[in-house]
């Protein structure tokens, strides 16, 4: 099948069911191994990356979605295949929105089996290849150039789902719930490419104007509290504003997307609940600025990971673009003579602050012709 010597790790506590898959995957090359509960497969995975991992979701010591939380986590291009009982599709629909490639139910048949492996092994490769994106000599013509591609077949993708759905008999919950995540992920496509363009974007001396800081966070926190309604509830918000700031000269839309996406990351960064703090303050030292402080007690930031923030597609998240804080850099620091600061560490949070000038003409704004 073109795919020989990839490896494979079959996790099931079935030991007959193991032998027969390891039987026949050998047999068309794939260097096999298996575990028979989930931490062995957690072990396996760290010790000898698979391309690809069968899971039975019923395991013996843990639930099979931490099984496969964990092996994304440790490498976000492994594939996997999920593999349920009689009956159990609507977990396995589930499992795909967390990141599995397909399910099988059991019995396998042999040439399902094998397509549905090849078909994640392409899928893999394709992911693989899109991180490798900084081939292209420049995004400001990438961009515009993929945005058309995506969204022309995107539009007829909406348009036929449309049209299934409207003949579909949405009683069939499988049925309904497979057109719900390709709609959901249709749209996540859409803002995918959306970002890609406002990323490339060139700034517009038009939309300069006189903007009270405090007014934009407020507004930023109450789409964000629509963003993340269940979170909301667990994250205690405290503000600390300055009712005093001057107002300054910025582009509006702009700066509210760079505060969306910093907010929107600590949020991210707090899955279980915290504490989040902005704070808002006049720096009158030389250059006069306004300073903006969020702080979150989230999950932090790994060391390693600290100069990568802002390299566009840089991302430690299974659906981010890693293109929120490239953004937030090209708005504060090149269009608008700003600076950003991070600070953080694993476990404990992440502080960013942000300094936007006060008073600076609009002529000297970088980037603003
Ligand atoms: N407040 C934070 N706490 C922990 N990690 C963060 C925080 N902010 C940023 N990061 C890290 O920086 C990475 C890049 O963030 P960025 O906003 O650019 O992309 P993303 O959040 O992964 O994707 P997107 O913004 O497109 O949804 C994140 O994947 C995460 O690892
Ligand atoms: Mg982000």
């Amino acid at each position: 099948m073109g795919r020989l010597g990839e490896k494979i790790l079959v996790v099931d506590d079935n030991a007959e069911f193991i032998d027969f898959i390891r039987r026949f995957l050998e047999s068309k090359d794939f260097q096999v191994s298996i575990a028979l509960n989930g931490k062995t497969a957690i072990e396996k995975t760290l010790s000898d990356i698979p391309a690809l991992v069968l899971l039975d979701l019923k395991l013996p010591d843990m639930p099979g979605e931490d099984v496969l939380k964990s092996i994304k986590e440790i490498d976000k291009d492994i594939a996997i295949i999920v593999i349920t009982g009689f009956g159990g599709e609507q977990v396995a629909v589930d499992m795909m929105r967390k990141g599995a490639t397909d399910f099988l139910s059991k019995p396998i048949d042999h040439q399902v089996l094998l397509s549905s492996i090849k078909n994640a092994l392409e899928i893999r490769d394709a992911q693989i290849e899109d991180g490798r994106f900084d081939r292209y000599p420049s995004l400001e013509k990438f961009f515009p150039f993929l945005a058309h591609e995506i969204r022309n077949p995107l539009h007829a993708i909406s348009g036929a789902l449309a049209i299934i759905q409207r003949r579909s008999d949405l009683k069939d919950e499988l049925l309904s719930q497979s057109i719900k995540i390709i709609s959901e992920e249709v749209n996540h496509l859409n803002e995918f490419v959306q970002e890609c363009l406002n990323f490339v974007r060139p700034p517009n001396m038009v939309r300069i104007t006189a903007v009270e800081i405090n007014e934009v966070i407020s507004v930023v926190m109450n789409i964000i509290s629509h963003m993340f309604e269940l979170e909301s509830k667990k994250i205690r918000i405290v503000t600390d504003m300055n009712p005093n700031l001057p107002k300054i000269y910025v582009n509006y839309e702009e700066i509210k997307q760079a505060f969306l996406n910093i907010v929107k990351n600590a949020f991210e960064a707090m899955p279980e609940g915290g504490q989040f703090t902005i704070r808002t303050c006049h720096k009158s030292d030389s250059p006069k600025c306004i300073e903006i402080t969020f702080i979150d007690n989230g999950i932090g930031i790994k060391k390693e990971n600290l100069g990568k923030l802002s390299n566009p597609f840089f991302t430690t998240k299974l659906r981010g673009t890693g293109l929120g804080l490239a953004i937030c850099h090209r708005i504060i620091n090149e269009r608008h003579g700003g600076r950003i600061y991070i600070e953080s560490e694993e476990n404990k949070g992440t502080t960013i602050k942000v300094e936007l000038p006060i008073g600076r003409p609009l002529g000297e704004i970088s980037g603003v012709k």
